[in-house]
This record gives C-alpha cells, sequence and structure tokens, in this order.
C-alpha cells in the first residue's frame, strides 16, 4: 500500500454510503487482497461478502450501504488481536481503493449477520463492516454520532507511548514519532484507545488498558482487538520505513496498574 501514512490519517469511519455498488474493479481487487491477509499470530481469518437486500442485513447507524464483509475466527486465546490485525488491513486497503468501511461490532441484529456468514460451532464473528462509497454528506444521525463519542481527536501521545515503565512519556525519534502517530489514529471501539506501549530494551511491549463492558461470549474482547488494530498500523508502519519487526509473547513483568493486560512484544529482526 502506497502513502500509508496518508492512508491511515486520511480514514474515517464511514456510515453514510451513496446507495451505489462499488465497481466490479474494486470488488475483485479486495477479494484477491482479501486471500493473502496473514497476521503474525498466524490465526486465520476468514472474510465472507454478503449481499445487504438478499439477506435483509441491516445496521441503525448507517445508510446507503448494498455489501458487507463479516469476519469469522476460531475461538482461542489470541483471536481477537489476531482478528483485529487482519480485518484492519482490510479496511485500510479499502480505503486505498476509496471504498468506506466502518467496524460494527454492537450496532447490529448479530443473529442475521452470524447466520449469513455461516458462523460454526468453536468460531466467532466479532465484527462486520459495510463496504461502499461514501455519501458526500454525513446523515444527520453520523454527524451526531461522531461527536458524541469525539471520533475526531485522540488520546495524546505521552499518555499512550512510555518509555521503561508505566507512565512515564516516550521521547522517539522523527521515524518513530510517525509511525507513533499511525497508531495513535487507530480506529477503535467507541473511540476508547485502550492500546499502551511500553518501550523497554528495544522492544515496544502492547498492553490492554480495559475499561469496563467490552467483553462477551460472542464478539470476545473488543478492547483486545483494538489492540490487534493498533499493533497492525505500528508493524506496518514500521515495515513502510524499511524495517523487519516480529511480534514475540513474552511478558516483561512491568509493574502496570490493574486493569492493564500484557498482549505481545515487538521487536527488530
Ligand atoms: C472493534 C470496533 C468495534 C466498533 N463497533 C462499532 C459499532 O458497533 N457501531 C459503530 O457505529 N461504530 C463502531 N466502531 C467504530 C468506532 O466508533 C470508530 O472507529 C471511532 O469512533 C473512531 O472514529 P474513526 O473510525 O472515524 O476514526 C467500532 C470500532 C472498532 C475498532
Amino acid at each position: 500500500m502506497e502513502n500509508l501514512s496518508g492512508i491511515i490519517r486520511g480514514r474515517k469511519s464511514i456510515r453514510t454510503f451513496d446507495s451505489g455498488n462499488i465497481s466490479d474493479e474494486h470488488r475483485e481487487k479486495i477479494s484477491e487482497y482479501i486471500k493473502g491477509i496473514t497476521n503474525p499470530f498466524n490465526i486465520p481469518v476468514e472474510f465472507v461478502v454478503l449481499d445487504a437486500k438478499e439477506y435483509g442485513l441491516s445496521s441503525p447507524v448507517l445508510s446507503g450501504e448494498g455489501l458487507y464483509i463479516a469476519g469469522k475466527v476460531e475461538k482461542k486465546p489470541y483471536a481477537d488481536v489476531a482478528f483485529g490485525y487482519s480485518f484492519e488491513k482490510l479496511v485500510l486497503y479499502a480505503w486505498s481503493l476509496g471504498v468506506g468501511t466502518v467496524w460494527i461490532g454492537g450496532t447490529m441484529k448479530r443473529e442475521l449477520f452470524e447466520k449469513a456468514a455461516g458462523v460454526k460451532e468453536g468460531e466467532m464473528m466479532p465484527c462486520v463492516s459495510p463496504l461502499g462509497y461514501p455519501a458526500k454528506k454525513r446523515s444527520l444521525k453520523e454527524t451526531m454520532m461522531r461527536k458524541g463519542i469525539g471520533a475526531d481527536s485522540r488520546i495524546s501521545a505521552d499518555k499512550l507511548f512510555f518509555e521503561d515503565e508505566w507512565g512515564r512519556p516516550l521521547t522517539p525519534g522523527e521515524d518513530l514519532a510517525d509511525i507513533l502517530e499511525m497508531v495513535r489514529w487507530a480506529p477503535s471501539a467507541v473511540n476508547k484507545q485502550p492500546w499502551r506501549i511500553i518501550l523497554k530494551e528495544g522492544i515496544y511491549h502492547f498492553y490492554e488498558k480495559k475499561d469496563k463492558g467490552y467483553i462477551n461470549d460472542t464478539t470476545g474482547d473488543l478492547q483486545k482487538i483494538d489492540v490487534g488494530i493498533a499493533l497492525c498500523h505500528f508493524m506496518m508502519g514500521l515495515e513502510a520505513s524499511g524495517k523487519i519487526p516480529e511480534i514475540i509473547i513474552d511478558d516483561p513483568k512491568i509493574d502496570v496498574p490493574e486493569d492493564v493486560e500484557y498482549i505481545a512484544g515487538v521487536r527488530m529482526r
């Protein structure tokens, strides 16, 4: 993907669509891209494209959408993080073509989508997204919703990225600062941005800072999905700047607050 930083900074959730279908060319490109999506946790995420009319699918926050894409993953440790990582790749790729998406984990009739996507025993379908071209103007309900969530702002870097210990702000060099901006602007459920990073001895340790009410049986842990999204932006940012990052799971046992869980580390090969 060219101009990753521009794609990340330009992307917004799209909830108002132009009512037309996406072009065959874009549909074809997205189908091809999906086949190649992997994540560093080696947990496969399966994508299913669904026609909204055919299956009677809708969401109260959306208007004008004709197509959905659902993601399915086997329930197991790290499935939510892997899901976030893989699904975000799709989101960014779609946006690079001008195709709008929005992560939907809550505002949908879940049973209908799960049935249409053929979710089996032992699998979960944490989120779906519409696929379509943005309408010229946002619906009033979308504008109100963005305001309510504060969708156009993010937590400042000094509260997200730390060095050596929890709470001590990281002072990044210019290259890293750009990549951390890509992480900061990632989308998250209700725009909570639950990811935190502590850089220690050359490893970027990712943590989940948990809020109440984001974990259940059918969606997994939505905030772990958010951390997967942040990891995706970080890894893609590093790769775009010529680095070869790898993920390791090895808790450094840094002292962190009680509502904070270690997820994974990133180091350069
Ligand atoms: C895991 C996840 C679940 C989400 N679920 C919903 C949802 O159910 N309904 C909705 O309208 N937006 C949902 N969102 C979109 C967020 O509200 C949105 O990404 C955030 O407010 C930031 O806005 P932006 O994407 O325009 O930058 C979800 C986002 C994520 C990452």
